[in-house]
């Protein structure tokens, strides 16, 4: 669909009234009503195979993608990443929690001594800083992109379990929200006016994912062969609107995750997967 179509389509059947705010629970079962109108048929937990969800050809060559994933070479080198000892001598698997398994549905986390959000990517950068090493730039590729595409595929079949809980999270969880609905860039859409409410429409010959179950199957690898963590897709997104994306890592885009996982609580995880 070309942009003044979609803009068109967009003003007949989008009012981006934001939706009532009562809490995480409400907003979650608002996108849920929202897409159950919108995505008739397609069971929630489809969701997370996004603009695939209602194309049963799609699916199928999905399905023969993962069978052998053509980045499994860059996996295994995030494999490397996370095995290679740090000069002191510790590993990921010492510094984090259950060894760094089955853990990264717990995140975005609240700490509510730092007063801020705390993602998986900052835990593994969060090791390395205590041992001494440089961290990862959480927008480079090569390094915290792969370490994160197999660290997180050690949470695989995991369900999200976000938790927002007390005055401090909430506020955290609220400017996330906010700055989902927000209207950015040149060409004034919020993420919410695609991935809420045009979930299920066409862009670009691409169908449009819902915001549930997004955040569940990251980091992706689009062509089968770019890596993109959460926040790199993000900045796509936000440049595609012309909108100025904020830095991978930046706490705007960490609350934002906070807000974005929620929506995916109780969906199983899964790293690493293939993307047009
Ligand atoms: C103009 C419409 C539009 C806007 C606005 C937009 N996106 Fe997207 N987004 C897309 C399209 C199209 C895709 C690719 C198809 C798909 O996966 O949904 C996509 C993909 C994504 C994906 C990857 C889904 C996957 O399964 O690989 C995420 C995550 C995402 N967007 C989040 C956001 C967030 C967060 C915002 C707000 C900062 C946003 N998007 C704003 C259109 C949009």
């Amino acid at each position: 669909m070309n942009r003044s179509r979609l803009a068109a389509v967009l003003a007949t059947f989008c009012l981006l009234a934001p939706l009532a705010q009562a809490g995480p629970e409400e907003d979650r079962a608002a996108f849920l009503a929202t897409f159950a109108r919108k995505l008739p048929g397609v069971a929630v937990d489809d969701y997370v195979y996004g603009s695939l969800l209602d194309n049963a050809d799609a699916r199928s060559h999905y399905e023969d993608i993962m069978a052998f994933p053509p980045f499994l070479p860059d996996v295994e080198r995030g494999r490397d990443l996370w095995e290679k000892p740090f000069r002191n001598g510790g590993t990921y698997a010492d510094c984090l929690p259950d060894s760094g398994r089955m853990i990264a549905g717990k995140y975005p986390q609240y700490d509510p001594v730092e007063d801020r959000v705390i993602t998986f990517e900052m835990l593994l950068n969060r090791c390395r800083a205590a041992a001494g090493e440089p961290e990862y730039g959480y927008g480079d590729r090569a390094t915290m992109g792969l370490l994160t595409a197999y660290a997180r595929s050690l949470s695989d079949g995991m369900p999200m379990q976000i938790r927002v809980e007390g005055p401090g999270a909430l506020a955290k969880y609220e400017a996330g929200r906010r700055l989902f609905f927000r209207r950015i860039g040149q060409m004034n859409f919020a993420c919410a006016t695609c991935h809420l409410h045009n979930a299920g429409g066409v862009m670009r010959m691409e169908t449009i994912s819902p915001a549930i179950g997004q955040a569940a199957h990251f980091p992706v690898f689009r062509g089968g062969e770019t890596v993109y963590t959460l926040h790199m897709r993000y900045i796509r997104c936000m440049e595609q609107v012309r909108a100025q994306p904020f830095p991978a890592g930046s706490e705007a885009f960490n609350d934002l995750e906070y807000f974005h996982s929620y929506l995916s609580n109780g969906l199983p995880l899964q790293a690493s997967v293939y993307r047009r």
